[in-house]
């Protein structure tokens, strides 16, 4: 079987860090989300992955390369805009070819071991298998309509949801797919969208099934989502202390210090990971936080917070807490007269501040 991982799009909800680069590629924990989709695809026994990328395609190409590191097979697939879900899926007919795959969305992060998903469609071999989780908001998701325990239908972002159960972004397919995609329409937003192409399988009476996940699951949409699945992993880090630690810093609970980092009379307490070539200095690394390469935080404090690459992060007196910081960004405190708050953000950024 093949697998189809959707790394295009336009990620607008994630804006501004996604001017600049791809959603798929922020980093969890310090590593890309993207990168977490690859791993599940390879540990269901898959070695053969079709990428479809968007306008942030030559980023993934370079960082995803040949697959060679996940000891699996690279196929890119060019999107030329984002027409929706179903609309990569038909591009991708001829790498797919006649055989069922797997489509994997690359924004999904799943706790559940995808293999006996993949096994049970091999056995049981409908022509769809969907993935459903229960959720909180319904409202947010494509949701299941049940009737007597069969899938009957799927409702997109419905007001009055028929259920609380949303669709997982991991679908097993079969070639009915490419048939029910040419039936569609484009929906109001002018996507042609992988629900209706499924419900479009049900109404042309083809076998479509489900499978609920019992584990986690997060469908990265906005920064909320990021901090919330950096939480998740942050609790399942190896401990490890590779990088310098000074007599004058303690370290406590899961804490990942990679090769390279330099801890001096600082305080980290885990769940956190401080990446390699990163300096903290005078500081304190509460917990949820991730720190990526070559970042530097000096005399300040923060918690529960992503930090991307190369950020500095100096002399601030209130402790940063449940924060989204984008790569190569400054925030140093000023001595200048009269004290004001001096910002040079991007376009859609947020900042709070008292
Ligand atoms: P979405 O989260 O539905 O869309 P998006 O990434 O454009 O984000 P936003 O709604 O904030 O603008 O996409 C789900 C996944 O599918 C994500 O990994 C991007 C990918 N995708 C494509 O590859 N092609 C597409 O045409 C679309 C719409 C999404």
């Amino acid at each position: 079987m093949k697998a189809l991982l959707l790394s295009g799009g336009s990620g607008s909800r994630l804006r501004p860090l996604t001017f600049t680069g791809a959603k798929q590629l922020i980093p969890v924990a310090n590593k890309p989300i993207l990168f977490y989709a690859i791993e599940s695809i390879r540990d269901a026994g898959i070695r053969d992955i079709g990428i479809v990328l968007g306008a942030t395609g030559d980023e993934v190409r370079s960082m995803v390369g040949d697959g060679s590191q996940w000891g699996v097979h690279i196929t890119y697939i060019q999107q030329d805009a984002p027409r929706g879900l179903a609309h990569a899926v038909q591009l991708a007919e001829p790498f797919i070819g006649t055989e069922p795959f797997l489509m994997f969305l690359g924004d999904n992060m799943i706790q559940d071991d995808v293999r006996p998903f993949v096994k049970d469609f091999e056995n049981h071999r409908c022509n769809a298998l969907v993935l459903l989780s229960e959720v909180l908001e319904p409202q947010r998701f494509g949701v299941a309509v049940l009737s007597e325990g069969r899938l009957v239908g799927l409702v997109e972002k419905p007001k009055n949801p028929p259920s609380n159960l949303a669709l997982v972004g991991v679908y097993v397919f079969d070639h009915h797919i490419f048939d029910s995609i040419k039936k569609i329409q484009p929906s109001w937003r002018g996507e042609l969208e992988i629900t209706d192409a499924i419900q479009q399988l049900m109404d042309d009476g083809l076998d479509v099934d489900y499978r609920t996940v019992d584990g986690w699951w997060k469908d990265i949409g906005k920064p909320e989502d990021i901090l919330d699945a950096n939480r998740v992993i942050l609790e399942r880090i190896p401990a490890t202390i590779q990088g310098s630690l000074d007599d004058q810093s303690s370290v406590a609970g899961r804490v990942q210090v990679e090769i390279g980092a330099t801890i001096v009379n600082s305080v980290i307490r885990g769940p956190a990971i401080i990446g390699q070539g990163a300096r903290i200095e005078n500081a304190y690394v509460g917990p949820y936080t991730s720190i990526c390469p070559n970042v530097q935080v000096l005399n300040s404090e923060i918690e529960n917070s992503i930090v991307l690459e190369n950020t500095v992060i100096r002399d601030i007196e209130t402790r940063i807490d449940g924060s989204l910081i984008g790569k190569n960004a400054s925030i140093t405190a000023s001595e200048a007269r009269p004290r004001t708050i001096r910002l040079v953000l991007g376009d859609q950024s947020r900042a709070e501040v008292r």
